[in-house]
């Protein structure tokens, strides 16, 4: 499957995140956080924080020596949005990433290509 729908670019304003539903190939939906830096590029992870039950597109978007990252509300572990690799405890697992594309105004996700590090 090709990279699908996820939002629109307006609904997501530079320095924040939301959750959206996609629906991959084998017709599971999946929960990511949508996450915009404050430079404007759009980043995916798996929604759910891998320390614990909670959103991380009800983080907050955070950029520190060039590096954004998404601030899990919960016990505050904030995960690199290029990588899903947490910068710091108590998560120590990553998050799955995947291939965000551009078109016009919509944010297309490859939910099918998930990169895990
Ligand atoms: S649930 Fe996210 S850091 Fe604990």
């Amino acid at each position: 499957m090709t990279a699908q729908s996820a939002a629109f670019l307006d609904d997501l304003a530079p320095g924040s995140a939301m959750t959206v539903s996609v629906t991959a190939a084998d017709g599971s939906d999946l929960l990511l956080a949508l996450v915009r830096a404050q430079d404007g590029s759009v980043y995916a992870l798996d929604d759910e924080c891998s320390h614990g039950r909670a959103s991380l597109g009800d983080g907050d978007v955070l950029t520190e020596r060039g590096v954004c990252s998404v601030e899990c509300w919960k016990h505050g572990s904030r995960f690199d949005v290029t990588t899903g690799r947490p910068l710091g405890p108590p998560a120590s697992q990553p998050v799955t990433t995947y291939p965000v594309t551009i078109d016009g105004e919509i944010v297309l996700v490859d939910v099918d290509s998930p990169v895990r590090t």
